[in-house]
Formats: C-alpha cells, sequence, structure tokens
C-alpha cells in the first residue's frame, strides 16, 4: 500500500510516486491535529493522508473516502480568511473547535470569516466534517498593524490618504437633502438651508439601517449619518459676505439654519461606493429654531425660564454642536459648545443682580452684539430676536435673558424619529459642552458619560447615571425614554488631578459643594439648589479644586478595556504662564511659527485615565499622558517631545478622538485609535491631519520631570507622567486635509470597510472674490469655487478593513 497511491492534496494532482514519503511518514507529521474518524482502519488511514485515496488490493479496488481542512496558517487581524475542504460531499462544513468566536459565511466545502482583533498570537481551531470523517486546522491570527505608509505632511488643497486607499466626497454644505430643493450654486444665492447640509460639518456618526430600512446596528450597507454644523464660513454664504447691521432677516435665517444638526441617509451601491439619499423620509435638520423640550433637573425651574418657555420645559434648538456621543440605544449626544458668544447682552448690568452677573461673565456671556449680530435684524420673528438676551422687561417671563441658560447643554437625538423634539439633558450639566462619551457599557453598572469643557483652563467632568444598564434597554423602540432612564437623573462630577498619577472625581452635589470664592470685586457665589449647580458647573467645579486644564476637547473609551482617554488641544502663555503648569498639564515651552514665537503649549496632549477597579462609576483613577504634540524637527526631546515623535508621526493640537467599533477587527484586541487635529500652530509643516494609533495601557510609561522655558528665557521644572514613547508601529499619520481645514467627525461603518471622515471649513480665511480653498472641487482637480465643508468616504482599494 505504501507503495502505489494516487492522491492530491490542496487541488494538486501529484502522480510522481518515487520520491514521495511514505504514509507513515505523512501520518506522523500530521498525527497531532488529524481527528477522524470512524468506517475502520482504511479509513483512518485515508483520513489521515487528507487526500482522496483510491487504495489498490488485489482485485478488490474500493474508493475510499478522505477529507482535509486545509493548511494550517498565520494571518493578520482583519485578513478574510478562506476555509477549504476537500473530500466527499460535506454535512456540516466547518465548525470553530477554539478560540474567539468568528461568524463563518458560506455552506459547504468552502467558508469564510474575518480574522478578528487579538492582543496577541492567537488559534483558532476548525473542524472539517464529511459523514465519514473529519480534519482540523488552525488558524493563527497576530495583533493588527499599521498596515499603511505613512502620508507625509504636506499643505496641498486636496485630501491625502496613504498608497491604497481611494477618498470620495460624500455630502457638503448645501447639498440638497429633500426632494424638489434645488441643487447648490454655490456663489451665496442658495437659501433654505433647513433642506440642505449645514456649514463646519463636526462629529458624525452611522446609525445602521437593513434592506427595509429600519434600524440594524449591524448593516455596513445602508445607514443615517448623522452631523454635527458647528458654525459658518459666513463670507462664502452670500454673494459678497455678509452684510453689516442692521442685518437683513434672509441673511439672518440663511446663517442660523446652516447651524445645527444634519440626519442624512447614505448607501453603499456596492464595491463601497456610497452615496446619499436627497428625498429620504428619514433626512432631518435639526436647527437652532427646532423645538426642544428640557430634561432632567433644570427642567421647569426658573433658570430657563423665557417669554417663550413660561414654564422653563421647552426651548427652540441647538447651536455650535461640535462634538458628540452616541448611546447603545440608537441615539445621538449633541453638544453645544461656544454658545455664549452668539448673544447679545452687555449693557443690562443695571438690571441683573450679582448673581447673574457672575454667572454671565463666567460663561462669557458678554458681547455687544452676539455672533453676527443676529438680532439686529428689523424683524418680528422671536426665533431671531431671543439672541438679545439684555434683560429689557418687566421680569424674565417678559424677554429672553434667561435665552442664554438654555444652551451648553448635551441634547439626545433620535436619528430614526425623523419627527421626536430632541431633549436637552440637564443632569449632565451646563458649559462648553465639547462632546459626552459614554464609558463601556456594562449590564447591572451605571452608565457614565465623559465630558470635555473646551476652553482654556476649564475642566474634564463625568457623569454617573443613578441606574444601572440593562442590556435589554439597547434595542428599546422608545429610545428617548432610554435616554430619560439614564441621563435624567445621576450625580456629575470633576476631575482633580494630583500630581502622583492618582485623581478624583469631586461630587457637585448642593449640599457638599461649597460656595465659590469672592474674585476680584465679584463676591462669592452660593449655590441656591441642585439646579443652579447644573446651570453653573463651571462655578461649582471652581468651588470644590477641579483641575484647570489645556483645553479639554474629546474623549474616547477604549473598548477592550475600558480607559479613558482626553485630547487637551493646546493653551498660551497667557492663561498658562510658565508658573501654571502640573503634573496633568506639565510643558511650557516655543514652537516658533515661521517668526512668531508660540510660548505655552501650543502643540496639546493627550491624557488617558483608568478608574479604580476598572468600575466607571469609581470616584478615584491614576492617570498618565499618552501622548505630546511636538514638531519633531525643532522640539526639545528632552523637554518638549516627550513621545519621541517623527516626520512620519508628527502633530499638534489633537481634538478630535474616536476608538474603532469593537463590531469588527479594528476595535477589538488592541483596538485602533484614530486622532484629529485642529491646529494653528503647526501649520507651517502641514495641513491638518489624522492619525491612526495603537495605544498601550495608562502606566506604560514612567516618572519625567522636565525643564520648561519661558518667553524671558527663565525656566522651571516639573515632574509629570508620561506614557511609552510612540513609533510608527503605534502611531502613523493617515490623512491630511485641505488648505485652512480643521479634521473633525470620524467612524466607520460597523464592519469597518468605510471610514467617514469631516473636513471643516477649508480656506475658512479667504473672500468669495478670492477662496484660500477651492476644496471640495480641488479633489477631482477643479481649483475653482467657493470651500465647502464636507464628508469623505475613505476605503481600501481591496476591501479590507481601514487603517489596519
Ligand atoms: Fe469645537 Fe472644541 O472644538
Ligand atoms: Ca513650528
Ligand atoms: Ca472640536
Amino acid at each position: 500500500m505504501t507503495s502505489a497511491y494516487t492522491g492530491y492534496s490542496d487541488g494538486d494532482v501529484d502522480t510522481n510516486l518515487s520520491d514521495q514519503p511514505t504514509l507513515n511518514d505523512l501520518i506522523d507529521a500530521r498525527y497531532s491535529r488529524r481527528t477522524a474518524l470512524r468506517g475502520g482502519a482504511g479509513a483512518t488511514i485515508a483520513a489521515l493522508l487528507g487526500t482522496t485515496l483510491l487504495a489498490a488490493c488485489g482485485d478488490d479496488e474500493v474508493t475510499v473516502p478522505v477529507v482535509d481542512a486545509g493548511a494550517d496558517r498565520t494571518v493578520a487581524a482583519g485578513t478574510v480568511v478562506t476555509l477549504q475542504g476537500n473530500g466527499a460531499s460535506t454535512t456540516s462544513g466547518f465548525v470553530q473547535t477554539s478560540g474567539p468566536p468568528v461568524t463563518l459565511t458560506g455552506t459547504g466545502p468552502t467558508q469564510t470569516f474575518v480574522a478578528p482583533g487579538v492582543a496577541a498570537n492567537t488559534q483558532l481551531g476548525f473542524t472539517y466534517s464529511t459523514s465519514t470523517a473529519s480534519d482540523a486546522v488552525v488558524i493563527t491570527v497576530t495583533p493588527a498593524t499599521l498596515a499603511f505608509t505613512a502620508v507625509a505632511k504636506n499643505t496641498n488643497d486636496v485630501v491625502t490618504v496613504p498608497a491604497g486607499y481611494s477618498v470620495t466626497v460624500l455630502t457638503r454644505l448645501g447639498d440638497p437633502i429633500a426632494a424638489g430643493v434645488p441643487a447648490f450654486a454655490n456663489n451665496g444665492t442658495d437659501t433654505n438651508y433647513a433642506q440642505r447640509i449645514g456649514d463646519h460639518g463636526d462629529a458624525l456618526y452611522y446609525y445602521g439601517l437593513n434592506a427595509a430600512g429600519t434600524r440594524d446596528d449591524n448593516s455596513s450597507t445602508r445607514g443615517l449619518l448623522v452631523q454635527n454644523h458647528e458654525n459658518l464660513n459666513v463670507q462664502y454664504l452670500h454673494p459678497n459676505g455678509p452684510s453689516p447691521a442692521p442685518r437683513p432677516e434672509g441673511e439672518v435665517i440663511k446663517e442660523i439654519e446652516a447651524h445645527g444638526v444634519s440626519v442624512v441617509e447614505v448607501r453603499d451601491a456596492g464595491n463601497l461606493r456610497w452615496s446619499y439619499v436627497q428625498d429620504s423620509t428619514y433626512n432631518r435638520r435639526v436647527t437652532p429654531f427646532t423645538l426642544v423640550t428640557f430634561n432632567g433637573p433644570v427642567r421647569g425651574t426658573d433658570y430657563i425660564k423665557t417669554v417663550f418657555s413660561p414654564a422653563g420645559t421647552d426651548g427652540r434648538g441647538t447651536i455650535n454642536n461640535c462634538a458628540n456621543g452616541h448611546t447603545l440605544g440608537g441615539t445621538n449626544l449633541t453638544c453645544e459648545e461656544n454658545w455664549a458668544g452668539y448673544f447679545r447682552r452687555s449693557g443690562d448690568d443695571a438690571q441683573r443682580t450679582p448673581r447673574e452677573l457672575t454667572a454671565l461673565r463666567r460663561y462669557g456671556v458678554t458681547s455687544g452684539t452676539g455672533n453676527y449680530a443676529w438680532s439686529s435684524a428689523p424683524t418680528t420673528n422671536s426665533g431671531i430676536l431671543r439672541w438679545d438676551a439684555r434683560a429689557t422687561g418687566a421680569s424674565a417671563l417678559a424677554d429672553y435673558r434667561n435665552e442664554p441658560n438654555q444652551f451648553g447643554w448635551v441634547v439626545e437625538i433620535d436619528p430614526y424619529s425623523p419627527t421626536a423634539a430632541p431633549r436637552k439633558r440637564t443632569a449632565l450639566g451646563r458649559m462648553g459642552h465639547e462632546g459626552a462619551w459614554l464609558g463601556r457599557l456594562i449590564a447591572g453598572q451605571k452608565v457614565v458619560a465623559y465630558q470635555g469643557d473646551d476652553a482654556r483652563r476649564e475642566y474634564f467632568y463625568k457623569f454617573v447615571s443613578d441606574a444601572n444598564w440593562d442590556p435589554a434597554d439597547a434595542q428599546a423602540t422608545n429610545r428617548l425614554a432610554v435616554g430619560d432612564k439614564y441621563l435624567d437623573s445621576g450625580t456629575l462630577y470633576v476631575a482633580r488631578f494630583n500630581a502622583d498619577g492618582t485623581g478624583v472625581w469631586l461630587p457637585l452635589v448642593f449640599g457638599q459643594v461649597p460656595a465659590r470664592a469672592a474674585v476680584g470685586t465679584e463676591p462669592a457665589y452660593v449655590f441656591a439648589d441642585q439646579a443652579d449647580i447644573l446651570v453653573n458647573a463651571r462655578l461649582a467645579a471652581d468651588a470644590v479644586g477641579a483641575t484647570p486644564m489645556d483645553r479639554p476637547e474629546w474623549t474616547a473609551t477604549n473598548p477592550v478595556n475600558g480607559e479613558i482617554y482626553l485630547t487637551l488641544t493646546n493653551n498660551n502663555a497667557t492663561l498658562r504662564p510658565l508658573t501654571g503648569t502640573d503634573a496633568a498639564n506639565p510643558r511650557h515651552y516655543n514652537d516658533p511659527r515661521g517668526t512668531t514665537n508660540q510660548f505655552g503649549n501650543p502643540n496639546g496632549h493627550i491624557l488617558r485615565l483608568r478608574e479604580t477597579g476598572d468600575n466607571n462609576a469609581a470616584t478615584t483613577f491614576n492617570w498618565d499622558i499618552y501622548l505630546f504634540g511636538a514638531d519633531s524637527a525643532q522640539a526639545s526631546a528632552a523637554n518638549v517631545n516627550l513621545s519621541g515623535l517623527t516626520a512620519d508621526n508628527d502633530f499638534s493640537s489633537p481634538d478630535g478622538l474616536w476608538f474603532a467599533r469593537p463590531q469588527n477587527p479594528s476595535g477589538q484586541g488592541l483596538p485602533l485609535l484614530w486622532i484629529q487635529s485642529d491646529d494653528g500652530a503647526f501649520v507651517d509643516r502641514t495641513n491638518n491631519q489624522m492619525l491612526a494609533a495603537l495605544p498601550g495601557r495608562v502606566g506604560d510609561g514612567g516618572a519625567r520631570t522636565i525643564t520648561n522655558t519661558g518667553s524671558t528665557g527663565a525656566t522651571a521644572q516639573q515632574a509629570t507622567i508620561v506614557g511609552a514613547a510612540a513609533t510608527t508601529a503605534t502611531l502613523k499619520r493617515f490623512l491630511v486635509g485641505p488648505k485652512e481645514c480643521e479634521i473633525t467627525g470620524v467612524d466607520t461603518t460597523p464592519d469597518g470597510r468605510t471610514l467617514f471622515v469631516g473636513i471643516q471649513h477649508p480656506g475658512e480665511d479667504g473672500t468669495p472674490a478670492a477662496p484660500s480653498s477651492n476644496w471640495p472641487q480641488s479633489q477631482a482637480g477643479n481649483a475653482t469655487g467657493r470651500p465647502r465643508s464636507g464628508v469623505v468616504v475613505v476605503t481600501k482599494d481591496n476591501g479590507g478593513i481601514v487603517g489596519i
């Protein structure tokens, strides 16, 4: 029998008998992983061989069925693995026997799966069976790598992505999102922004739809893109820029409606070719005119009563929507950041109480005109007049003096319910809300939301729900009622970072918060109730001794280990002088931009923390600084470029921050972190950018003492805690945007194969007559026309998972 056989393996028919190993050799070599088997010794041997074996036994020639599950292999996370069985017709095909569970696609002898994300080499075992025998195969999965070539810094007027990737434009400022709305002329004559994509697209999130058009969290071919519209490049919205005050009502309405949030259906036509659906019934604009309701402890209190809402329960719209958050219940959390400047307020001091004046000053509601001078318009439209927040009436019920208190909140929107009024979640506090990102949701534990207050020397907050998370709520059909359950009652905390790498969450609870001490001529601020603390969270945080930070922007939760990352985009020498550093905001140095000195922390850093016991509701934590922005060509390695950045990964002013979704391999094992920049300090080197990172853990570096240098040449020592240095294996530039843009807003489809990125305010310093960018037209080679904010789709040319 060993002298003559015919067989094949992996499709190769091999008839050269003379030099083949013996059957026993093959058995020995493969015995360790072969199972089988039934049908007696002949069948066993046949199965061990992994061939269809024609056994010649004298005159009795029989065909013995055998099976082969294919060769063992090693693949990287995210690889599409094809399992190919050979042998008689299968009964059950492949069955997974070990390793992290994967979903097998296909039936019979050919099945595929996507190699999961892993933290270390991991073996997945499968068995291929026929009616008579089976065979095993082992697939070893290695951790994901940043498997692309770094994009070089550049100042080109296009979006640049790595070789092997493609970029297309999905939505742009002004694109019509309702049937019958004319195409965007892009010459300043367009109107009706309540049915067009708004300006300054910011944070975004993709909500899946199935083929029938209902919610499906795992759909990667059809969904709703929800995007914030933070602000305006107002010069391009009108034929020749904005008219001076008194502003024409039509211009004002256009500018107001270009703010807010858009919900737009998007579809993949196949092969990752995406477009938006102009006439989808899901399409919606939430603008500053949209009716909203107030929820939580501030609802119905005097703080938010106006002539429009004498009961203090309702309001109109949302504004300066910067970053976001999402819930597992399928809703969006849009956040109101730089709202204070939109109000005309100064000149009414005599009609205000000392408490009101302290609160208004602390939030910066001090403008003499309000942004864009909207309330100067000759109009009876109260949706315009309310931007005049001066106390001019007989009482708060007769004017809009409390209108500023209606902004600065987290606002929950149900994208699947186009007519549902958004709800302002007052339990999460009022501030210059960058975003509200949930910590890991664990059954039976509290729901928490991390929140940056983006201004220099503002604070980092955490909200902890009263209710414990019930996973059944994730698929509830009354999605906003789920928000009522978890986001309307709980405890707001603010962070204090200690020098030794520990930290404390300080509760902002009435009765536990002392008066905010007097400042200059301002008297002490004594809190009246919990609503007061939530409306004036900044004053409460002052009172409890929170740590002022270098502009807290986005946070991101590592989906595997629950650690929290926080971008601190920058600070300057005026607000944080050489003597104003601390361990969590440790650097003070110069990064010259051209011939202009920039002292302070112009390049920013990214801090991360681990809650004690990995419990989201913990009141203590450990922290370190994950990354420091720096100009690798200029910065001192000892004192500034503390993360060891190089030309392939240097950056400045981190802002957007987002971990890959855990639904695909890029968000598993060692999850991919996307970092986006909103920079003015490093633009002598490059336009704004997005990097991909594979971060380690809190504590993977160590203590360091640096020497800071101020503008006079004076120096000061500062101890801090630095994470492991970056390498091109752990941090790499993935994308560079067009001229004068900010990169902000990032998500993928659940399968990780389509990346959505927001390109905000290209050409922001130009004029209608001389635009300083022509993006997105320039992406297709047309260097003309006014620039428009937009969303791009980035895909891998081989259809693989983006970034790994
Ligand atoms: Fe709107 Fe803090 O960025
Ligand atoms: Ca520089
Ligand atoms: Ca931002």
